[in-house]
């Protein structure tokens, strides 16, 4: 049930947008495509964000990886601050596969993060997460994997300024698209405030993004679908489907 009071009725001290005090007056308010860095080229990593943003991205997804919540490792604040560095002006939108969320809030704060997704898989009470995550400027994100019920999630929607839905078992990059999830979109969507950023995650491409946006979503994450690509700008117009 989407009402206003939800929408005005967050924990102490929420941004209450997507981006945080940071970068919420720089994004649109329609769909977003986010780059996720995860396959970008490392070796360029500055130029690759740059490039991105250049194409008509419209923030930078930081996939952070512990290998123990996830089978593999990737980045930590000291890459996020990097990108921090090569693009001041982008909203960076850190998502967290680690087992202690908590550990690495204000890492990534002080690395220029402006908003933190973390699994609701890792933690107990997600409620004081949310609130230090505030406190500190940026917004705050809730996430699921495929076998995660949106009900694990639905009583802190009022909460949160962005609900990520996995459509792949997180970890990897360029992994198969699970349409099964597709429904907990829509149903998110619905149960959520008016501003809440709906989120999809994992195998979104040109044939798999025209499902998710039908479903409510309106924040799109993809690696492969456009770093692995020659084309950026068209990769991107291909997942906004303009
Ligand atoms: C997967 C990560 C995703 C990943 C998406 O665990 O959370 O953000 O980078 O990669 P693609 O778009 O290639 O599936
Ligand atoms: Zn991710």
């Amino acid at each position: 049930m989407t009402t206003s009071m939800q929408a005005s009725t967050p924990s102490t001290g929420s941004p209450a947008v997507f981006g945080g005090r940071r970068s919420a007056a720089r994004l649109s308010s329609g769909l977003l495509i986010a780059p996720s860095i995860l396959s970008a080229d490392f070796a360029c990593l500055g130029a690759e964000c740059r490039a991105a943003l250049d194409a008509g991205g419209d923030l930078l997804h930081v996939d952070v990886m512990d290998g123990h919540f996830v089978p593999n490792l990737s980045m930590g604040p000291a890459i996020c601050a990097a990108v921090h560095a090569a693009a001041p002006d982008a909203c960076l939108d850190v998502h967290l596969m680690v087992t202690d969320p908590a550990a690495y809030v204000e890492p990534f704060a002080n690395a220029g993060a402006s908003h933190i997704t973390f699994h609701i898989e890792a933690v107990h009470d997600p409620r004081p997460l949310i609130g230090r995550i505030h406190a500190l400027g940026m917004s705050a994100g809730l996430a699921i994997n495929p076998d995660t019920p949106t009900e694990a999630i639905v009583p802190f929607l009022a909460e949160i300024e962005l609900a990520l839905v996995m459509s792949v078992y997180p970890g990897f990059s360029g992994q198969k698209f699970i349409d099964r999830v597709l429904p907990k979109t829509r149903a998110l969507r619905e149960a959520g405030p008016r501003l809440l950023r709906v989120q999809m995650d994992g195998g979104v491409a040109p044939d798999t993004a025209p499902a998710c946006r039908a479903h409510g979503c309106d924040l799109i994450v993809a690696a492969s679908a456009i770093f692995g690509r020659s084309d950026y700008a068209a990769a991107i117009r291909a997942l906004r489907g303009t």
